[in-house]
């Protein structure tokens, strides 16, 4: 079951969290995401082995974790590439490669995404091979946990700590104004989100 507490929530309250680095402001949101990833992966192996008895309930339980990726970590990824990564471009330049990267695995996240959401519409299509949509799910939802890993972490320990280390105070405080200025549900901003 997603911890909606954990992964809704109202914005990140920057105002309180001025004092405190930048990092720690951008990797809050990654916190709750490696909880649900866990939780994700646990409902994946109980999709696979509990067999038919359970089998609703956990196609249901799948279906609440793809609604919460769509509706965070979609939304933090976005966040990231509307104005982390284009700020971090044009002030640190020499993280233009790992930015690139980062993209990169935004997309092949979305492909996953949208791969789960399919196999989910044609589980409720009468007649449609279960053991093969069943397999499907596993794959890239075990797929999609592990990029989703990798990435947070990549960006936990390379970009975040050196937004960082290698702004300047003002740059900082200009990236925070951005983040706190683009309103709205927006995964940089929630107490909690994510995400990728
Ligand atoms: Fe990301
Ligand atoms: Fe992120």
């Amino acid at each position: 079951m997603v911890k909606r507490g954990r992964v809704s929530g109202s914005k990140l309250g920057l105002e309180k969290n001025r004092s405190k680095s930048i990092f720690a402001i951008l990797e809050k949101n990654h916190k709750a995401t490696f909880q649900n990833l866990d939780r994700f992966y646990e409902a994946l192996k109980n999709l696979r082995f509990e067999g038919k008895q359970n089998l609703g309930k956990n196609i249901s339980e799948i279906r609440e974790f793809v609604s919460y990726f769509k509706r965070e970590i979609k939304t933090h990824m976005r966040e990231e590439e509307k104005i982390l990564f284009p700020f971090l471009q044009t002030h640190v330049p020499r993280l233009e490669p790992m930015i690139c990267l980062l993209l990169s695995e935004h997309g092949d996240f979305r492909n996953c995404l949208n791969y789960l959401g399919l196999s989910l519409s044609e589980f409720r299509k009468t007649g449609s091979d279960k053991t093969r949509l069943i397999h499907g799910l596993n794959e890239q939802g075990t797929y999609l946990v592990c990029l989703l890993r990798g990435h947070m972490w990549l960006e936990t320990q390379s970009l975040y700590r050196a937004a960082d280390r290698e702004l300047h105070r003002s740059e900082k405080k200009q990236l925070t104004e951005q983040i706190t200025k683009s309103g709205g549900r927006h995964g940089l901003r929630r107490r909690s989100a994510h995400a990728g």
